[in-house]
């Protein structure tokens, strides 16, 4: 990351385009583009950009935390089921040397056994759940002030 970066990268795993859709009674009726514009209202009022990228293919996310480095000073990611899983994206945001912080709209941990385990965790600065939109909001504060900049 270059000293000046103030962009955040936002990372959208898979089936979080459906939000809005997919099962409201848990993720709410709130569509990731709402949840985008909450972070980088977030992001603007500390001076910083945002840049949201989402994808339903694990490659994807790999390539787009693989050309953070240098341009991003932090990640954000929401990586959908792919976060009980993916030791691909685990070590590819090891390799990023700015703050990682990991969010989710539900609770995984108060929901199933499949859930509960998140291979994500220990290589993010900390995690947000249960919290819906607002947890896109309390992410780019921990981000700001990560950076020194709350
Ligand atoms: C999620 C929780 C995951 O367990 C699930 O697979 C998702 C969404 C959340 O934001 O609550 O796709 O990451």
């Amino acid at each position: 990351m270059s000293e000046s970066a103030t962009e955040i990268l936002l990372l959208s795993g898979p089936n979080l385009n459906l939000l809005g859709a997919r099962e409201p009674e848990i993720y709410g009726t709130e569509t990731l583009e709402n949840h985008v514009e909450t972070a980088k209202n977030a992001a603007a009022r500390h001076g910083l950009s945002l840049h949201h990228e989402q994808s339903n293919h694990e490659g994807e996310l790999i390539e787009f935390i693989h050309q953070a480095t240098g341009k991003s000073a932090a990640i954000v990611i929401n990586a959908g089921a792919l976060t009980h899983t993916s030791w691909a994206i685990h070590d590819a945001l090891k390799s990023f040397s700015g703050p990682v912080i990991e969010v989710h709209l539900s609770n995984p941990g108060a929901r199933e056994e499949f859930r509960h385990l998140s291979v994500i965790a220990p290589v993010a600065d900390g995690t947000i759940s249960g919290f819906g939109n607002l947890g896109y909001e309390l992410a780019i504060e921990a981000v700001a002030s990560l950076l020194g900049r709350s």
